[in-house]
């Protein structure tokens, strides 16, 4: 079990809760495999996510490169189905010291919380492989929902307030599953359900380490924009939506037909 404080100031946070017709839809046995399918390359979309950051931000060109060589066999398997999945857990290391580039007003604190947040979604994108293998479910790829990209399309096109908005895209995106999570952890197989639990406290702190690197950066007042982001999020949520997946909208008629067959790049846990 999980403290009801962790959840409540996520429940704030979030404009609106999970429809009960998506969690419907998410404890079905058929859609097992979408739900974990698209629940392990959001894992490897948020390390990537967080890995941009701090490439594009904050660390020097030699870091950078440190950065994508340990991101390389996940990105292998995933989008070139290179390499045997169990050999994953042992390439979840970097292999130096992050060091912020030279004038950049971004430093240690946003390299610590990224560095850290793309090390336990890694974790995280291994665990889902582990249960998917006892679930008897092989990897495919699948398309992203349209989530994450109706959320990013918001953002704004100069800094620093890009960054900022892109920092309060991914609080939303990490407070999102971690309340669908929790809602979904007592509706499926007690194996299941306890794995999502047991990521309950770790997305909890990526949310907030998204927001407070946003406040911080901003060095202002940022409510307006946080509650900007909430009613587009939120719309997201409840509003219908065909493609069923992890962080999709409220099931319609046709959502039962996921796509199972095609690539796309964008989402994130
Ligand atoms: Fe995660
Ligand atoms: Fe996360």
């Amino acid at each position: 079990m999980y403290s009801k404080e962790l959840l409540s100031p996520i429940n704030a946070f979030l404009h609106c809760e999970t429809p009960e017709a998506w969690l419907l839809e998410a404890k079905k046995p058929e859609n097992l495999r979408v739900i974990l399918t698209d629940h392990l390359i959001c894992e490897l979309k948020a390390a990537q996510s967080a890995m941009y950051l701090i490439r594009k931000y904050a660390v020097d060109k030699e870091s950078a490169d440190a950065l994508l060589a340990w991101l390389k066999p996940f990105e292998d398997f995933t989008y070139r189905m290179q390499g045997d999945w169990r050999d994953l857990l042992k390439h979840n290391s970097l292999s130096k010291s992050m060091l912020p580039k030279s004038g950049t007003p971004y430093g240690q604190d946003l390299i610590d919380k990224m560095v850290l947040l793309i090390k336990e979604e890694l974790h995280h994108f291994y665990q889902v492989l582990e249960v998917m293998q006892e679930f008897d479910i092989p990897y495919e790829n699948i398309t992203s929902s349209r989530y994450a990209r109706g959320l990013l399309t918001h953002v704004k096109n100069h800094e620093p307030d890009a960054l900022i908005d892109k920092l309060i895209c991914g609080a939303y995106i990490e407070a999102r599953s971690c309340e669908r999570f929790a809602k979904l952890a007592p509706l499926v197989d007690n194996r299941i359900g306890d794995f999502y639990v047991s990521l309950l406290r770790s997305e909890a702190r990526h949310y907030q380490d998204y927001l407070t690197l946003a406040e911080e950066i901003a060095g202002k007042d940022i409510s307006e924009r946080v509650a900007f982001f909430g009613k587009i999020e939120a719309d997201l949520i409840s509003s219908p939506d065909d493609d069923f997946k992890f962080h999709s909208g409220s099931p319609s008629e046709a959502s039962n037909k996921s796509d199972m067959t095609q690539t796309n790049l964008v989402g994130q846990i």
